[in-house]
C-alpha cells in the first residue's frame, strides 16, 4: 500500500530489473475471490498436494525436541552433506564428496547464488524460454544478458541442440538446463544432453543443471544429468532439492553440487544471507534421503494418472490442444485456436470459470499461446476443472 511521505523511496536501480514468479500473485487473487464466496480450483501453484511423508515429519518433530533449534554450519550439517554426496554419486554415476555439496533453503537460492557468484555485467546466460521465470529475473538483476533458447511444442518442448550451439559465443558464461522442465513437462533425452556437452566442447562455460523434478519422470523414463557426461562434472552446478520430491515446499531446503572451490564461495553467500538452513529441517532431510522412498514412487504414479486424465480431457475442449508431458506435474496446452491471448484467457478463466491457471507468458515471451495447469490437485477437482473449462468455452468461444 502506498503511504504519504515526504521522503521519496530511493530504490537501487537494479530493483527495476527484478522479475517475479506469477504463481504467487495468481494464488493471492484466487484466495481473494474465495473470500468473496467463489469456488476456485487451484491449478496455478507448483507444489505437490500430498503431505510430507510421515517418517520425515517424525524426524523433524523429534529433531525439534532434541534441540536442533540452533545455528548450524553455513554449508549444511556434515551428515546431510554426506548423505547427499552419496545420493548424487549413486544416482548420477559420478564421484561426489561432501565438500562439493551446499545445502540451502530451497532450490531457488542455488539459482540466485550461481548467478551472483558467476555473472558479471555483460556476461551472457543461455536459458530455456518458456522456462522457470526466476532464471531470467536473476540474470537481469545482476546485469547479465539473458539469451533465451526457444523451446518448441513440435519437439515436445525439448530444446534443439543445434539452436543452442548457435547461441554460444565468446561472451557465454553460463547455460541453464532444466529437465524435467517447468512449465512444459519437457524432458531432455540422454543423447541430446551428450550432444549439448559436445557443443560446449572444452570451452570454459558453466552449466546450471536444474534437476529439481529428477524423480518425477513418467512412463518409466530415466533421469540423466549432464554432470554424468565425462568431462562435465567440474563445469556443472547440479540443483536438486526436497520441495517436489518429498512434498516439502514449506520446509525450505534444497542443495547444489559443484566443484569445491565454487562451493566455498556459495557458502560465503549463505553466510552473508541466511547464515544456514534451519537445523531441524536438515535433520528431517537426512531421513528423507536415507529413509523409505516408497512415497516418492506413489506420488509420481498418482501424478501420471492425473496427467493422463487431464491431458485427454483438455484435448476434448474447443480451442485447446495438449501434448503429453514426460515429467514434472504440469501440462502446457496450446490455446491459440481459442483466439485469445494467454494472459487475458488465464484472467477470464479465473474470474468467470473459477479455474486458476497461469499464462504461458509468465514463463517468458515464448510462452504466448499457452497456459500452464498444475496437476497437483485431486482427480475429482481436475475433472471438475475440465467441466468448467468446457462450459466456459461453449459459452464464450
Ligand atoms: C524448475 C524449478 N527450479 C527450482 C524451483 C524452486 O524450488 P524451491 O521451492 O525448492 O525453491 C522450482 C519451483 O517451482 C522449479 O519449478
Amino acid at each position: 500500500m502506498e503511504r504519504a511521505t515526504q521522503y521519496e523511496l530511493q530504490l537501487a536501480a537494479r530493483m527495476s530489473r527484478l522479475g517475479t514468479e506469477t504463481a504467487f500473485e495468481v494464488l493471492n487473487k484466487a484466495r481473494a475471490l474465495e473470500r468473496q464466496g467463489r469456488s476456485i480450483i487451484h491449478l496455478e501453484i507448483g507444489e505437490p498436494d500430498f503431505d510430507t511423508p510421515a517418517n520425515v515429519i517424525e524426524a523433524g518433530v523429534d529433531a525439534l525436541r532434541k534441540g536442533w533449534t540452533h545455528y548450524g554450519p553455513s554449508a549444511g550439517l556434515p551428515e546431510l552433506r554426506q548423505a547427499l554426496a552419496e545420493y548424487v554419486s549413486r544416482t548420477r554415476g559420478v564421484k561426489v564428496t561432501s565438500d562439493e555439496v551446499v545445502v540451502v533453503p530451497g532450490g531457488k537460492p542455488i539459482i540466485f547464488f550461481t548467478i551472483l557468484s558467476l555473472i558479471d555485467v555483460g556476461d551472457e546466460v543461455i536459458y530455456p524460454n518458456p522456462g522457470f521465470p526466476i532464471y531470467e529475473s536473476m540474470i537481469r538483476y545482476v546485469g547479465g544478458t539473458p539469451v533465451p533458447i526457444h523451446l518448441h511444442e513440435e519437439r515436445d518442448f525439448s530444446l534443439d541442440v543445434n539452436s543452442l550451439a548457435s547461441l554460444i559465443n565468446g561472451h557465454t558464461k553460463l547455460i541453464i538446463l532444466n529437465s524435467p522442465q517447468n512449465p512444459t513437462g519437457g524432458v531432455l533425452p540422454r543423447r541430446d544432453i551428450e550432444r549439448i556437452a559436445n557443443a560446449i566442447g572444452d570451452r570454459n562455460i558453466m552449466v546450471l543443471s536444474d534437476e529439481i523434478y529428477s524423480r518425477l519422470l513418467f512412463d518409466g523414463g530415466e533421469h540423466f544429468s549432464i554432470m554424468s557426461v565425462p568431462g562435465m562434472q567440474e563445469r556443472t552446478i547440479l540443483l536438486d532439492g526436497f520441495s517436489k520430491t518429498y512434498a516439502m515446499t514449506g520446509w525450505r531446503m534444497g542443495y547444489g553440487v559443484m566443484r569445491p572451490d565454487l562451493a566455498t564461495h556459495m557458502t560465503r553467500l549463505m553466510t552473508n544471507s541466511n547464515s544456514c538452513t534451519a537445523s531441524f529441517t536438515q535433520v528431517a532431510g537426512i531421513e528423507a534421503i536415507r529413509g523409505d522412498q516408497s512415497s516418492v514412487d506413489r506420488m509420481r504414479d498418482e501424478f501420471q494418472r492425473r496427467r493422463d486424465v487431464f491431458v485427454a480431457g483438455l484435448n476434448q475442449i474447443n480451442g485447446f490442444s495438449c501434448r503429453m508431458p514426460k515429467g514434472a506435474f504440469y501440462v502446457f496446452p496450446n490455446i491459440s485456436k481459442t483466439g485469445w491471448k494467454a494472459k487475458p484467457l488465464a484472467d477470464a478463466l479465473l474470474d468467470q470459470a473459477g479455474v486458476a491457471a497461469l499464462s504461458g507468458t509468465s514463463f517468458g515471451a515464448f510462452g504466448e499461446g499457452y497456459l500452464r495447469f498444475s496437476v497437483a490437485n485431486s482427480l475429482e477437482n481436475l475433472q471438475e476443472a475440465l467441466r468448467r473449462l468446457d462450459r466456459w468455452t461453449q459459452t464464450n468461444l
